[in-house]
């Protein structure tokens, strides 16, 4: 029979790849959207007619509620959040909202619609759920490299945010019986990550300035350390996560370390410049409280899902330079701005 997904997020880098991994597996997929007007639907555009979209926003109970009842999924990705770390100092309240209550939000409405509608799903009216938790509820880490059993020491509201929604979803898991994960991904990155985010702000600064349409970049600190991937290949853990005969958490990292510093320098040398000519260190780009180093122990994901990143650093680095080269090579010069404004 034809599975059915429920994606939250749909507009993000991850709801694209993963659209993309459940279509080729023969799902039918819906995206939960807020608003047709969307400018950032564009990155799922080439989906479409395959790809539904259904209205609901995380903040709104009745809009869940009536969503998952029209789709009636199988399984639902809750990949929606306010996802800047940086961002959620700006907007404390409605971070929280979003990526905490948000997730209550949705398994009251999943638990609603199996209670209303069991006999409809093969496996006993369940649902599956996947929350997207964050390797930034391990923050000031306990220990390294982190795996299931660390402890959380979140440090920003962002990260506290997740770690409600990582409690929640275990919570509801062991309340109700619902197959309910938690997928807990380290950084991921691809040439569709935002550009608020550091390895794509230095692909896009290095693309530009080596096409003359970008003089510096200003970063915040340098020595913080990343454990970075492709979101191509963390998609794949999410699936494989609700395809497991028992409801477990993973843990999905490459277990490779590289400083900010390391992805700059890498960066700059795609495009045969060096870095140190470019970039300027903003005070003001330093975080109120920061998390140094993350590592991802993966054994579990690894021997458990079979899972395995494919993509490593330097590769990953590469293709997003080479992506955002091409984009930036349809962008306006800065001297054809000027000439556009008459001056
Ligand atoms: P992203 O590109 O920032 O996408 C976030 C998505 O959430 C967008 O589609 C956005 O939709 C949606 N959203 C925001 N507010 C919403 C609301 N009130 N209701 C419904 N949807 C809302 O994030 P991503 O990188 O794809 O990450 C996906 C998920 O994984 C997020 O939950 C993130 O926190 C988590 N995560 C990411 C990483 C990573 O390294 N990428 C690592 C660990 C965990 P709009 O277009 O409507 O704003
Ligand atoms: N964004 C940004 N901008 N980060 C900078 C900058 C800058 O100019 N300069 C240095 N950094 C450092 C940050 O201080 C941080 O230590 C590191 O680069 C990574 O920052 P981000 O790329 O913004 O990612 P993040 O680790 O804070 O959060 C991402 O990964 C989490 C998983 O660990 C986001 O995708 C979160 O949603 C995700 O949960």
């Amino acid at each position: 029979m034809t599975k059915r997904a429920l994606i939250t997020g749909i507009t993000g880098q991850d709801g694209s790849y993963l659209a993309e991994h459940l279509l080729s597996r023969g799902y039918r997929v819906w995206g939960l959207l807020r608003g047709r007007a969307n400018p950032r639907t564009s990155r799922v555009a080439h989906l479409v007619p395959d790809l539904s979209f259904v209205d609901g926003d995380l903040t709104d109970q009745a809009s869940l509620l009536a969503a998952v009842d029209a789709v009636q999924p199988d399984e639902v990705y809750n990949l929606g959040a306010l996802s800047s770390v940086p961002g959620s100092w700006q907007q404390p309240e409605l971070v929280t909202d979003v990526n905490g209550t948000g997730v209550l939000r949705l398994l009251e409405a999943i638990r609603m619609v199996s209670d209303l509608s069991g006999s409809r799903h093969a496996d006993g009216g369940r649902i599956r759920f996947y929350q997207a938790s964050s390797s930034e509820m391990f923050g000031k880490a306990t220990e390294t490299p982190q795996s299931e059993t660390t402890g959380f020491h979140p440090r920003s509201p962002y990260g506290v945010a997740k770690t409600y929604g990582h409690h929640i979803t275990r919570t509801y898991r062991e309340s109700f019986g619902m197959y309910a994960v938690s997928g807990v991904l380290f950084n991921h990155e691809s040439p569709r990550r935002g550009a608020e985010f550091v390895t794509r702000k230095i692909s896009l600064a290095a693309a530009r300035i080596k096409l003359g349409r970008q003089k510096r970049l200003d970063l915040g600190n340098l020595d913080a350390v990343r454990d970075w991937g492709f979101a191509g290949d963390y998609v794949r853990a999410m699936h494989l996560m609700l395809q497991q005969e028992e409801p477990t958490d993973h843990v999905v990292g490459t277990g490779r370390l590289h400083s900010v510093r390391d992805a700059v320098r890498c960066a700059f040398a795609c495009v045969g410049l060096d870095w140190t000519d470019h970039v300027v260190v903003d005070p003001a780009l330093v975080r109120p409280a920061e998390v140094e180093v993350l590592c991802a122990d993966s054994r579990r994901a690894r021997a458990g899902l079979g899972w395995e990143p494919t993509v490593d650093f330097p590769a990953l680095m590469r293709m997003m330079v080479h992506s955002d080269l091409e984009r930036a090579s349809r962008e306006p010069a800065y001297g054809d701005l000027l000439q556009v404004a008459g001056r």
